[in-house]
């Protein structure tokens, strides 16, 4: 884990450099990476379409085997002589189905191992989850934009003031680690006022409580595993993939693991992506088209938003390392490492 502080990498490093460019959000197609493209109950004989970049994946299943090909199954065999590098001609993709997901491969499929597959400890391997715990949002931005807004979670505290809470606390520490392929942040408040929706249909009674939400950042494929903790209360173990459609769009198939908590939060909770959705996604909306048209408009990011400026940070990095050919995962990057000590769900 690189331990260096943040301000040593920009106000250290930074005079050699030429000066630092406007985040450019848009400009990220990060290769060799698995995808959870989608929830495994939304794939049957009959097949599907999703796009990845502007990549093409159809989805279905063969007595009960996932398939991902560039092509429609009943066209197939008269396309696979045009079939593209990221199939090697083939005309299929790797694809397995882990946590209640279809994950495809990304790149070249020479380099897909199912070992590059993030751990999520709040997921069934067999995704054995009730349909209530997975929803669907699309957001009008880029991935990364979309990333970006969630790892800046205090913007939870006014966009999302109705359902999960203000900004009220008696303490409020916001931390960040990282690898070359994560970047995970923490946020921990003491007695904060008691999110609305825990109090409405959660049945707690106190008015403040105490916050933890861990937030582990999958960089090259957008997926997010968020670990939040409300005590009292109750734990709302999420997973928030954020699939690059293209530069206006990116698709979230969401699972909220909320089984453990009393109903009728355990129903309500992964409901409310439905109230919370629409507030994000006015703010990322009106944002997006701004990269789109390099002007003299600043960049109004504050320096002083510690995790989002990692976020940007290792996001240039690895795609400044991919622009030179360099694919592989670095020596400090394990996608299947057990995170559960990180996210916080053993104490
Ligand atoms: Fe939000």
């Amino acid at each position: 884990m690189n331990t260096a502080t943040l301000a040593e990498a920009l106000f250290v490093e930074a005079p050699r450099k030429a000066p630092r460019r406007d985040w450019t959000p848009i400009n990220y197609d990060l290769r060799d990476t698995w995808f959870p493209v989608s929830h495994s109950r939304d794939v049957s004989e009959r097949p599907i379409r999703r796009i990845i970049h502007a990549q093409l994946y159809f989805l279905w299943r063969q007595h009960g085997r996932p398939m991902a090909a560039e092509f429609r199954p009943d066209q197939l065999e008269r396309l696979r002589p045009q079939a593209s590098a990221f199939t090697g001609g083939s005309g299929m993709y790797p694809v397995v189905e882990r946590y209640g997901y279809l994950w495809v491969w990304y790149g070249n499929p020479e380099h897909a191992d199912a070992r590059m597959i993030p751990h999520i400890p709040f997921l069934p391997l067999d995704g054995s989850l009730p349909g209530y715990t997975q929803r669907t949002v699309r957001f009008d931005a880029t991935s990364a934009l979309s990333v970006e807004n969630l790892i800046d979670l205090t913007h939870a505290d006014f966009l999302h003031a109705n359902t999960i809470g203000d900004g009220i606390s008696d303490s409020d520490v916001v931390e960040v680690e990282w690898t070359s392929e994560t970047v995970t942040r923490t946020r921990t408040v003491t007695q904060k006022s008691v999110a609305p929706i825990m109090r409405w249909v959660g049945g707690v009674r106190a008015k403040f409580q105490d916050f933890r939400a861990v937030l582990h950042v999958h960089l090259r494929s957008n997926v997010c595993i968020s670990y939040p903790r409300f005590r009292p209360g109750y734990d709302v173990p999420n997973l928030q993939p954020f699939l690059p459609v293209g530069k206006h769009r990116s698709r979230g198939d969401v699972t909220f693991n909320t089984t453990a908590a009393p109903a009728p939060f355990r129903y309500v909770m992964p409901r409310i992506a439905y109230v919370i959705q629409p507030q994000d996604n006015s703010v990322v909306r009106p944002q997006n088209p701004c990269y789109f048209e390099p002007g003299d408009r600043p960049d109004l990011h504050s320096r002083f938003d510690t995790p989002g400026t990692r976020y940007r940070f290792q996001m240039e990095q690895l795609a400044a390392r991919q622009s030179r050919g360099e694919m592989a995962y670095g020596t400090d990057a394990d996608p299947e490492r057990d995170i559960s000590v990180l996210l916080g769900m053993k104490d």
